[in-house]
């Protein structure tokens, strides 16, 4: 493609529709130059391709494999794991026509009650840039490009299109900055997804310092900055700071304001032109036609199951397992025939099949038919379901929900030995711990993680996970808990001290400290020993069964590189890691902490629930709100069955998405259903201005023709 020439030959209308999305997950075409449209899709641990054009909700998407989520893989520490589930993916989007995938999400976690932290790989910089970077270059390896999301300081979900993000220039750069800048540097992922919220006051879809200062001449990226879906605020604002591509687009009035600043001279011809070229770059590369060969969905199916496996944390073992197929086993808790497999949200699978627990042990053969008094080892499965963790709104506390907790100590006071197998993307609090003989934990293991579990329980494979965040005893002991997720200002009091950083320096105890995993084996480590920058250290399994183990270089209490290895018993073997030397510019520590944003009046950055405040405010809440209560009710109708419950997901989540957003994100994220005026409208008339509000309703804006529409 000759770039310079389209960019010559574009007229300044349809470098505006260039510049912004369509039909929800794709760019625009401009059929007179025969520029073809990129087709996204999220991501970011499997795919989920909406079928046809526009939104159709979370629940209505092509089959595809659901992989194990990023908390699930992260703690494999095995970065094979996301290339091979990167390039897998790949091949499904490859198949459906998509050209990137929104993912891997690499933002860190602050705090345990982040909605998204099921998507999100660690608390360590580190650990979440290697991993992300994996899946990154498994992906595009296959032709696909990626978005690495959510850019940047997007660690919460109560406040999601609103926040702001308010920490040290020291702590942003010494610590959430570092995923996306590892990931940049040694991945060259395609685009770069900005988040929702603002940074120390300014909105990172127009914050200059972020996406040209860092991102682009700092790190050196030169691909598409797109923003997350409504994320966009003042579109020539954001071309500016340099945010190429508005998703997803069809608002007429960020084309209007491109068209207007171009006309007044306020936004520079170079700035359209700067982000068209990235875009026809990015177009000219992945816009390549759908590959006709079917995936292989058995063997994808399969490679769930053995990430699964090298995901797993035996987070605690008094011997009760491996089981050795002889108990009399009890078997209780839903979830060993509902096993909670994968997160809620956008990141949403409809998967190509499923295989719970209950399927795996009996395919195996398996008797668990003992009650309680009758059995010697009673299993229960439990975990956090999707009315407790969802993308859109952070958990309310760190605790399993009430009745399975009732029904582990059930079990214990029985005295039979009991095994805890516990699903969910976050971290809970494990009051159970010291009764219990064992814990297995899945996270959110894919679609096939009933067999991953049913061969880590009975040992024909060894658990090797460790873990990627740390389990504190409970909620009160993680830093900066009392404010987090509570209001729009999200204060990063705690500095760079988040996860073991914290609990470490501070000597605070935990349930499970960052990097604990046990095995069926045992091994040996010795110390490391340095040679410049390059360390080496001698592992041994010792034990009689063959097992992964991971060796983990901490330096000044830093994790510093790690390397997963598999051993046979009696095998040893030298890992060496060799450091990236770090340049250690000093950063303000400083933190300014503007006011709170008074609820009213309502504007258009007000959360939904706010309008609740008038009369006029709380018609129009309830009006929306209607819109995920009927979904809801229609999904209650339905008969007991995965289809039930996508579409409850969906609905829940749309519920909780509806409630946190505000007039403008809505506007931004719907396109041409709730256009600008629409919001401004509804704004007026929550403030009790009828005649305003009308007015506004009354007022369209004027913009010309798609060039796709030109086309027809
Ligand atoms: C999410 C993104 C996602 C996008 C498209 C947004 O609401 O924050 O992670 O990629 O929607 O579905």
């Amino acid at each position: 493609m000759d770039i310079q020439k389209y960019k010559r030959e574009l007229t300044v209308e349809e470098k505006a529709a260039l510049v912004s999305g369509t039909a929800f997950m794709y760019t625009n075409p401009i059929p007179r130059l025969g520029i073809p449209s990129l087709c996204m899709s999220d991501g970011p641990h499997g795919l989920r391709k909406q079928i046809g054009e526009g939104d159709n909700g979370i629940s209505q998407s092509e089959p595809a494999t659901a992989f194990p989520t990023a908390a699930a893989t992260a703690s494999s520490w095995n970065p094979e794991n996301t290339r091979r589930m990167g390039e897998a993916i790949a091949e499904e989007c490859r198949y459906y026509g998509v050209h990137t995938l929104l993912g891997p999400g690499v933002n860190l976690k602050r705090n345990p009650l982040c909605g998204r932290n099921f998507e999100y790989f660690s608390e360590d910089p580190y650990l979440a840039g290697v991993m992300g970077a994996a899946e990154v270059e498994g992906v595009q390896s296959k032709g696909v490009g990626v978005s690495v999301k959510h850019f940047a300081l997007n660690n919460s979900e109560n406040f999601r299109f609103m926040g702001n993000s308010i920490a040290s220039e020291r702590t942003i750069r010494e610590l959430y900055l570092r995923p996306f800048e590892y990931i940049v540097k040694h991945a060259k992922p395609a685009t770069v997804m900005c988040a929702y919220n603002q940074i120390n006051g300014v909105y990172c879809s127009e914050n200059k310092w972020l996406l040209n200062d860092i991102l682009r001449k700092e790190w050196g990226f030169d691909g598409v900055v797109m923003t997350d879906w409504g994320a966009m605020h003042d579109r020539a604002a954001s071309l500016k700071a340099g945010l190429d591509l508005e998703m997803p687009g069809d608002t007429a009035v960020c084309r209007r304001w491109i068209l207007d600043g171009i006309a007044d001279g306020s936004l520079p011809m170079e700035a359209l032109d700067k982000a068209c070229e990235n875009i026809l770059r990015w177009v000219d590369r992945y816009a390549i036609p759908a590959d006709e060969t079917e995936p292989d969905w058995k063997a994808h199916h399969t490679l769930a199951a053995e990430i699964a496996a090298d995901c797993a944390v035996l987070m605690k073992n008094d011997g009760v397992l491996p089981l050795n197929g002889q108990e009399k086993l009890h078997i209780a808790g839903k979830l060993f025939e509902h096993m909670r497999y994968q997160g809620a949200g956008s990141s949403m699978i409809n998967p190509t099949m499923v295989t719970t627990p209950k399927d795996a042990l009996d395919a195996r053969g398996v008797k668990y038919d003992c009650s309680p008094d009758e059995c010697d080892t009673i299993l229960v499965f439990v975990g956090l379901t999707d009315e407790y963790e969802s993308e859109g709104s952070d958990r309310e506390n760190m605790r399993l929900p009430d009745d399975q907790l009732a029904l582990i100590d059930r079990m214990c006071d029985t005295g039979k030995k009991v095994v805890v197998v516990l699903f969910g993307g976050s971290v809970v609090e494990l009051p159970f711990a010291d009764r219990v003989g064992a814990i297995l934990n899945m996270f959110l293991p894919g679609q096939n993680g009933g067999t991953a579990c049913a061969k880590l329980l009975f040992g024909d494979e060894n658990p090797s996970g460790k873990l990627a965040e740390t389990w504190p005893l409970r909620y009160e002991d993680v830093p900066g808990h009392e404010s987090f997720g509570k209001s729009v200002n999200e204060i990063y009091t705690e500095g760079t001290e988040i996860g073991y950083r914290y609990y470490n320096r501070h000597k605070v105890p935990v349930r499970y400290p960052f990097g604990h995993g046990l095995s069926y084996t045992t091994f040996t480590h010795t110390e490391w020993t340095q040679d410049g920058d390059t360390y080496s250290q001698t592992v041994t399994n010792t034990g009689s069964r063959f097992g992964g183990e991971v060796a983990q270089l901490y330096i000044d209490g830093v994790l510093r590189g790690f390397q997963k290895i598999y051993l046979a018993p009696g095998e040893s073997r030298t890992v060496t890691v060799t450091v990236e030397p770090e340049d250690k510019p000093v950063y303000s520590d400083e933190l300014v902490i503007p006011q709170e944003p008074p609820k009213y009046p309502v504007t258009l950055e007000s959360r939904f629930t706010d309008l609740k405040q008038t009369f006029m405010g709380r018609i129009l809440f309830n009006a929306v709100l209607s819109v995920a209560a009927k979904q809801e009710k229609e999904a209650q109708k339905l008969p007991d069955s995965p289809e039930r419950d996508n579409k409850m997901k969906g609905a829940q989540f749309l519920r909780r998405i509806l409630e946190s957003n505000s007039p403008r994100s809505m506007s931004m994220t719907a396109g041409s259903s709730m256009p600008y005026n629409f919001a401004q409208g509804f704004v007026e008339l929550a403030n009790g201005h009828y005649i305003r509000g009308a007015k506004c309703f009354m007022t369209s804006i004027k913009v010309p023709k798609l060039p796709k529409e030109e086309q027809k």
